[in-house]
């Protein structure tokens, strides 16, 4: 049998997933875990990185996010679904890595100010949050991943991996593969409100476990042009939002030329393109549904997957952080 190439990516555990985490990379695994090796993390330890007060949420939000997976069509018996915290080698790693990355390297990561900044408080940030990166290098290189699908907002992460297993490399011998990023072609996906990116605390999500009516209503108010104030001014298609979920989520391309053609020249109101998006939108999210309504039925098996993919993912962990400890001349078996 061929060796298939080794795919790590996961997610926080912080609550639902939405159409942004969709396109942005879940898409991407679907397609993906039919050709790779594939690791799927729930990162909970990162979580603790912003909410360390949640830790009462865990073990929902754990439920919540493998449900997701499990209902946009990820598929447990192709690929690994695993707990970053019982998976303790990743720990371990970390603390190896921290040891041969600079302070002001993980400063410098766009992530952690755009986090601050969203904080509010910059001078009261845990040790845990300035590791993020360290931590997520740690998820990808202890399984010696070749490849990383991530949303473009993780690149800079993805690249200081990179960074660390050369540096490990160069300093210890040739033991860490060098992972390289994959992008999806629609990496990050502007909110309903017309804001940056859909993201949860921004409350400008479609969820993919929201019903039908919640699909239409939050369409109904979506952001469109500004300046259109009437359906006879002619509007701007480009950069409009509900012309980007068109392109997504709308593969009638000669519905879609005709609604831009005429929303440009001001004869066609934003209501009837509106609600053309929100059924697209409630077709792409129906099959997504049934499988969730499936998956809910059998919510005992949930941990069951978490608990056998862990168990399978340590081998490998274990594995790698022996060889990487031998590399370092800190392995001491005899004791
Ligand atoms: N930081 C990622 C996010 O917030 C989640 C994550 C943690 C991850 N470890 C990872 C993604 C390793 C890819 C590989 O989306």
């Amino acid at each position: 049998m061929i060796k298939k190439d080794i795919l790590v990516t996961g997610d926080r555990p912080t609550g639902k997933l939405h159409l942004g985490h969709y396109v942005g990379t879940l898409e991407n695994r679907i397609k993906l875990q039919n050709d790779y090796d594939c690791f799927f993390l729930i990162a909970d330890l990162h979580m603790l990185t912003t909410h360390n007060e949640k830790v009462g949420e865990l073990r929902g939000n754990i439920e919540s996010l493998v449900i997701d997976w499990l209902s946009i069509g990820l598929d447990p018996k192709k690929s690994c679904f695993y707990l970053q915290s019982l998976v303790p080698e990743i720990n371990e790693l970390t603390l190896l890595l921290s040891m041969i990355c600079s302070v002001p390297r993980v400063q410098r990561i766009p992530t952690l100010k755009e986090k601050l900044s969203h904080m509010g408080d910059t001078d009261n940030y845990s040790l845990g949050l300035l590791s993020y990166p360290i931590l997520m290098s740690a998820d990808i290189l202890i399984f010696n991943a070749n490849k990383v699908p991530v949303g473009e907002d993780q690149l800079s992460h993805v690249e200081l991996a990179r960074e660390l297993s050369r540096r490990f490399n160069s300093l210890y011998g040739n033991t860490i593969v060098e992972p390289e990023p994959l992008i999806s072609e629609f990496s990050r996906l502007v909110g309903i409100d017309g804001k940056s990116k859909m993201s949860k605390s921004l409350n400008n999500c479609i969820y993919l476990a929201d019903d039908d009516t919640e699909v239409q209503k939050k369409v109904m108010k979506m952001f469109t042009d500004p300046n259109r104030t009437s359906p006879d001014i002619p509007g701007k298609v480009e950069g409009n939002p509900v012309f980007i979920y068109h392109d997504i989520f709308n593969n009638n391309l000669e519905e879609l030329e005709d609604f831009k053609d005429r929303y440009s020249k001001g004869k066609i109101g934003d209501v009837e393109v509106k609600k053309s998006l929100a059924k697209n939108i409630n077709n792409f999210l129906d099959p997504i549904r049934e499988k969730r309504l499936q998956v809910s039925k059998n919510r005992g098996e949930i941990f069951d997957i978490i608990i056998e993919g862990s168990k399978q993912a340590r081998l490998i962990a274990k594995d790698n952080l022996e060889k990487i400890k031998d590399a370092m001349k800190i392995t001491f078996k005899e004791i």
